[in-house]
């Protein structure tokens, strides 16, 4: 930007409340914030930020016909010359529909003007978003639609529009490009976003997006079901070896022993391919974790301690591994509900044990199932809407019944198979999405089918990548970390893809092991995978990117997709 450019709008002070079709503006407040600070965001690899000016801009709104209170935070870089010319819409987490400042304090130290909503299901601020509990009405229990909308879609496009106003008003220009950043929940309404406004955002960062939610977030509580219902909880180091065999026997699937599952094909093989079994009558040595390093689930505090003890893998422990990468299925065994969890990804997630100490008797301790609790209100408060349910008698039989509830209930607000991309495909805007392949939250397989299912619709790979390209990182984790190499910048991607025509072919990943060696990868666009051709493991030019090596590579296009989905269907 133009470093003499100088503010030409409304000083910060003086903005006036915008107008919104569907509701009132009830109030705004905008405030100069000085030599801000904000620490560094571990989970979304988002480093501190010191010494930001910005104006900080608060508005509530009220939609018509309902009784909600919804807060839109705007912060704009106080400078005209500190301001990248750009508008950043920042995502929800969990049962939240914005991280606020986790997100805002990096992207206006970049140089954005960014925004978060709490899109009112904070009540006035006082829920807790991830409670759940603003899920049912509390005058008669019964769900609360205008909220649920508001998550579900409504709250993207009322932060945006109210969002382009302030900027408009307080620099004398609206933002010459809109953006969307979302990981998570933030991900899924990414997608929303595309679908239902697709001329909102030219741009849409979704990272491993929590779509199809109604099936995905139930059966992120299978885990639990199965380990309370199993001869006997195990404890955590059981899980953790597990994971450890469970890479160490499929890394070389994708032809290089390098640490990683690196392709899809490779990690649905092991999926379908790894014996449990193998594991049992191995004695280990087991600390078990008591950290409680959870991002969503920080506020269970559970008492813990550390214990030092040798235990022999059961065929019980086999059992329970076995179902947890098979997914959910009915009763009989025969339908799956969902896909299971990605071998290799972090059991201690959603199939989370840890040592209590007895309230009664402090030398006594027992173990515990601590369930994702994203995944438990969205069970009690969304497919169950009961509240006082008791999840620790859950049976099988009654968490199918919970899954199926969710399924049918809340598939028209929460589901993405209705949600329609043709006309996003055709506004020319650009929808880019990675997705960790040890995402320990959100099984990587639903957004493998989502995608196909996509490319089938709209006429193969090519055809999707114009608009919409989709990057898998081996070893990496929900929205970050894991071991495996991190995107560097996706959101730079994005930029150059919308603004410059420089649509993404790779996406450059890097990362520092403990050791302090380097690891890198230049990241495939899906469907095409990583292949080792030689050199260091360790280093994004010894691989390549290939397209799946298929007899059908000859015999065209539509004989490809088939073959592939009955694949699947298979699998
Ligand atoms: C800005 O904040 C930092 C740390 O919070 C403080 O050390 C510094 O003195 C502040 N600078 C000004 C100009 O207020
Ligand atoms: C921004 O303003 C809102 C509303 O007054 C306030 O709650 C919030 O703390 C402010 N944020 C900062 C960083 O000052
Ligand atoms: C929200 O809560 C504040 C107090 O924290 C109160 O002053 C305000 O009137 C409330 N707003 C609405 C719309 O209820
Ligand atoms: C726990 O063990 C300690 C040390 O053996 C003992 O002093 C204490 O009374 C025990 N506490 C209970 C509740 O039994």
């Amino acid at each position: 930007m133009d470093s003499t450019q100088v503010n030409l709008g409304t000083p910060c002070g003086q903005l006036v409340a915008p107008s919104l079709p569907g509701a009132e503006v009830l109030g705004i407040s905008s405030v100069e914030v000085h030599n801000y600070s904000f620490p560094a965001v571990a989970i979304f690899n988002a480093p501190a930020v010191t010494n930001l000016d910005f104006c900080n801009v608060s508005l509530s709104l009220r939609h018509t016909g309902a009784d909600d209170t919804v807060y839109v935070d705007v912060w704009l870089p106080l400078q005209r010359e500190d301001w990248n010319g750009r508008y950043q819409a920042t995502g929800g987490g969990g049962l939240a529909a914005g991280m606020g400042p986790l997100i805002m304090s990096g992207q206006v130290a970049d140089g954005y003007a960014a925004s978060a909503t709490d899109g009112g299901l904070t009540k006035n601020g006082t829920v807790d978003p991830q409670s759940g509990r603003w899920a049912l009405r509390e005058e008669d229990g019964r769900p609360d639609d205008d909220l649920q909308l508001n998550l579900a879609w409504r709250s993207i496009h009322d932060m945006a529009v109210v969002s382009k106003d302030v900027i408009r008003q307080f620099y004398g220009a609206g933002p010459d490009y809109s953006y969307w950043n979302g990981c998570s929940q933030g991900g899924r309404q990414g997608y929303a976003a595309a679908a239902k406004y697709p001329r909102d955002f030219d741009g849409i960062l979704a990272v491993a997006p929590a779509i199809d939610l109604p099936s995905m977030v139930s059966s992120d509580y299978y885990p639990p079901v199965v380990l309370r219902n199993s001869a006997e909880i195990p404890p955590e180091c059981i899980l953790t070896e597990f994971q450890r065999a469970i890479v160490e026997a499929c890394d070389p699937l994708d032809g290089v022993s390098d640490g990683l599952i690196s392709t899809p094909e490779s990690l649905e093989r092991c999926s379908l391919e790894f014996d449990p079994d193998a594991l049992v009558g191995k004695t280990i040595a087991c600390d078990e974790d008591c950290v409680d390093r959870d991002p969503f689930a920080g506020w269970v505090k559970v008492p813990c301690r550390k214990t030092g003890e040798e235990v022999t893998i059961t065929s019980n422990h086999a059992d329970i591994v076995r179902k947890l990468l098979a997914g959910p299925h009915t009763a009989d065994g025969k339908s799956r509900l969902w896909y299971g969890m990605a071998p290799g990804a972090d059991f201690d997630a959603l199939a989370r044990v840890v040592v209590v100490t007895d309230p009664d008797d402090e030398n006594h301790t027992r173990r515990e199932v601590a369930p994702f609790v994203v995944a438990e209100n969205w069970l009690k408060y969304f497919a169950l809407r009961d509240p006082t349910y008791d999840m620790t008698e859950m049976t099988h039989d009654d968490y199918v019944h919970a899954h199926k509830m969710s399924v049918d209930r809340l598939t028209p607000l929460w589901g993405n198979r209705q949600l329609d991309l043709s006309e996003f495909s055709r506004s020319g805007g650009k929808l880019l999405t990675w997705f960790g392949l040890a995402d320990e939250y959100i099984t990587p397989f639903g957004m493998m089918r989502f995608r196909e299912g996509l490319q089938e619709t709209f006429g193969g790979p090519d055809a999707v990548d114009e608009w919409y390209r989709l990057f898998f990182a081996p070893g990496v984790g929900h929205c970050a970390g894991g071991v495996g190499p991190n995107p560097v910048d996706p959101l730079g991607a994005l930029v150059s893809w919308v603004e410059r025509n420089k649509a993404p072919d790779v996406l450059s990943a890097a990362k520092r092991t403990d050791e302090g060696v380097r690891v890198s990868r230049n990241l495939c666009r899906f469907p095409k995978k990583l292949v080792y051709k030689k050199g260091d493991v360790n280093d994004a030019s010894s691989f390549t990117c290939e397209e799946e090596k298929e007899e059908s590579l000859a015999g065209g296009g539509g004989d490809d997709n088939d073959d592939k989905r009955q694949r699947h269907e298979e699998l």
